[in-house]
């Protein structure tokens, strides 16, 4: 996979749950935000100084505990925004410091690279993907060959369905889906290939995404 031009990206497992985290930034200033700090601020603030990037901000996809109970730690080393969507309120609510809540299209820069927000509803109120080109981190909203659950609190699987076919579903066939967990069969797929195998977006009704939702664990 060739990643657009000046991009970092990379990819790592942590955790119990084998979550996803990723560093996102430019290779010319080499500045990065963290995605979903989770489970070990030290490991994490030990690969960003390995490679000699320096953490400019935290992005979240989602508050769920798995993807952000290392973000205070982290932030307490690094003082640096954190960004969530303002539809997160279980996130607001919490004694967080620097804050920054961000709009569906909301666009935040990482040195000269731009990373669009886009707002996901159904794993909860207030997920976010985050884009560059084609790629699209996805966090619990999409997975490979699967999609977040909606039966935990704040979710909804006729919001996720109004995400997957009224929003992703729209972006092109080329888009890479990096997601928030390990569960597939590969670390990340073009979603023109996902649109052939996995069942949530392949639904021919609302009717049966919500059948095929409410009827699995994940
Ligand atoms: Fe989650």
């Amino acid at each position: 996979m060739q990643l657009p031009q000046g991009m970092i990206l990379e990819q790592f497992e942590v955790g119990p749950m084998s979550n996803f985290l990723y560093f996102l930034g430019d290779q010319k200033s080499k500045e990065i935000a963290v995605v979903d700090p989770a489970w070990d601020a030290e490991y994490i603030l030990n690969k960003a100084k390995d490679k000699g990037y320096k953490i400019i901000a935290i992005f979240v996809t989602h508050d769920h505990a798995d993807h952000v109970n290392a973000v205070d730690d982290l932030q307490s080393k690094c003082n640096v925004p954190i960004y969530i969507s303002k539809s997160e309120s279980s996130f607001l609510g919490s004694q967080h410091k620097n804050v920054k809540c961000l709009d569906d299209g909301a666009i935040i820069a990482i040195g000269s690279i731009e990373f669009e927000f886009i707002h996901t509803p159904g794993h909860t109120p207030g997920s976010q993907c985050i884009k560059h080109e084609n790629i699209l981190i996805t966090g619990d909203t999409l997975f490979i060959d699967g999609c977040g659950r909606c039966d935990l609190y704040g979710g909804d699987a006729n919001q996720m369905y109004n995400t997957l076919y009224k929003k992703l579903l729209k972006l092109d066939d080329s888009t890479i889906i990096f997601s928030g967990h390990e569960y597939g069969s590969r670390r990340y797929d073009s979603l023109g290939e996902q649109k052939k195998s996995n069942i949530y977006l392949t639904c021919k009704s609302k009717e049966e995404f919500l059948r095929n939702r409410m009827g699995m664990a994940y």
